[in-house]
């Protein structure tokens, strides 16, 4: 639990938000994938992905993690050995379904579970595809809850036309697909976050994309590499809000990643009239990533749906304290997904926003919010979903009295340093 009281304290100076989760993850899998050694810098030694590491450690690969530093030695598809243990994933969906995918394509036995909100997140969205392409695969309520065992190995390509805008999913077929026979393919209706394909190609494979379709061909083996991870957007998100709503404040935000499948937030912000700009543009590894200014602003309410759905998913539930304080309604939809995420992000916010007197109310596929209100301090809850603990911390910038937070040991899960970036920020 955690009792704030920030109200309007400015937010001044620079910082460099931690290492990207999506690219992270990948970065550790994919190393653990390829041939040779491969070293990671920036790496986000949050608990998601410190889930992955144990599981390719319960898998054989020697990873040697130092902070933000790792090592992963590869011995390519045939070096993953059959784990003795049950592979925990945590709270982490990106372990789970890129793993599955990864575990379809080998010839061994694997058992996978995860915490209690793990339990309740859909898995057949995997599970089904990844059947079809030949993998044997059972698990709770035929396979759409862990815990899940998978047989994998045999597979044939597919063209799977997803329902929805995944990259979990998307990733998942395609590195089944890897070691499939044949071409694997991948359509989405909106194209969603890219970092597996651009991480293969660092790693030397052969990927298609074209628009929101993607494809691989199967037999294709990975040759390690060095990755830098650049900051985190979804992280630097809860910054740019901080800085545009308090008074008086002016930040920087160093080498955050601005790969234009996660730019959602940016676009909004400019959208709804920040002050915001970027500088500095460099790119390592096929990933873009540059120097955040946000200075507080003066804000207007807009419509957030359809294709800048997937690009700002994980930073709608800060998005919407946002618009809290924006001048006239803010409708989020089309973000059905919300539900399925680490908690039912539309219900969580909704209640909990709610309990510091804005005025917001939940829909069918998003939710609605009426700027200009000002909120009033109250005990909230994160329900042990780190993107609500972080929003709601933010929340007290504005909230006149204490914002007590419950349940923020989660905000580990992607942002450890989080409380310190906010100390760095306000001191005077
Ligand atoms: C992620 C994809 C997104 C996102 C999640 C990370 C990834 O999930 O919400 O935090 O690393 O591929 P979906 O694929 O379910 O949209």
């Amino acid at each position: 639990m955690k009792k704030l009281s920030l109200y309007h304290t400015p937010l001044n100076g620079t910082i460099e938000v931690p290492g990207d989760k999506s690219i992270s993850h990948r970065a550790v899998m994919f190393g653990s994938l390829a041939n040779g050694v491969t070293q990671i810098e920036h790496f986000l030694p949050g608990e998601d992905c410190l889930s992955t590491i144990s599981c390719f450690r319960k898998m054989g690969i020697d990873i040697v993690q130092s902070h933000e530093n790792v090592s992963v030695t590869g011995a390519g598809w045939n070096g993953i050995q059959e784990p003795k243990e049950v592979l925990d994933v945590g709270n982490s969906g990106t372990t789970a379904r890129l793993l599955l995918g990864i575990l379809a394509g080998l010839p061994n036995h694997s058992c996978l579970i995860g915490d209690e909100s793990i339990g309740r997140r859909p898995m057949r969205r995997v599970t089904e595809p990844l059947r079809e392409m030949g993998a044997k695969i059972d698990g709770r309520q035929d396979g759409q809850y862990t815990p899940i065992s998978i047989r994998g190995g045999g597979l044939k390509g597919m063209h799977y036309q997803s329902p929805i805008a995944s990259a979990q999913v998307k990733s998942a077929i395609l590195l089944a697909g890897l070691n499939g026979i044949g071409e694997t393919t991948v359509t989405e209706p909106h194209q969603s976050r890219d970092h597996t394909e651009r991480m293969l190609l660092a790693f030397g494979a052969v990927v298609e994309t074209n628009e929101n379709t993607v494809s691989v061909k199967g037999g294709q083996s990975l040759t390690a590499t060095s990755i830098y991870v650049p900051g985190d957007i979804s992280s630097a998100a809860f910054f740019l809000v901080a800085g545009a709503i308090t008074p008086e404040s002016n930040i920087t935000l160093k080498n955050v990643g601005i790969n234009p499948t996660r730019t959602g937030v940016i676009d909004v912000l400019q959208q709804m009239g920040a002050s915001i700009s970027i500088t500095n543009h460099q790119e390592k590894n096929f990933e873009p990533f540059a120097d955040l200014h946000i200075s507080t602003s003066n804000l207007k309410g807009i419509e957030i749906s359809g294709s800048l759905i997937p690009r700002l998913i994980d930073e709608i539930p800060i998005i919407a304290l946002l618009a809290t304080q924006a001048e006239g309604t803010t409708i989020i939809k089309d973000a059905s997904e919300l539900k399925v995420k680490e908690t039912n992000r539309i219900d969580t916010v909704v209640n909990e926003l709610s309990k510091l007197g804005a005025s917001i109310e939940a829909t069918e596929d998003g939710m609605i919010i009426h700027g200009g209100a000002t909120l009033s301090g109250n005990t909230v809850n994160s329900y042990g979903d780190h993107r609500i603990g972080m929003m709601l911390s933010i929340a007290s910038f504005i909230t006149e009295g204490i914002v007590e937070v419950e349940n923020t040991e989660a905000i580990a899960v992607s942002y450890p340093t989080f409380f310190d970036d906010i100390q760095s920020l306000t001191k005077r």
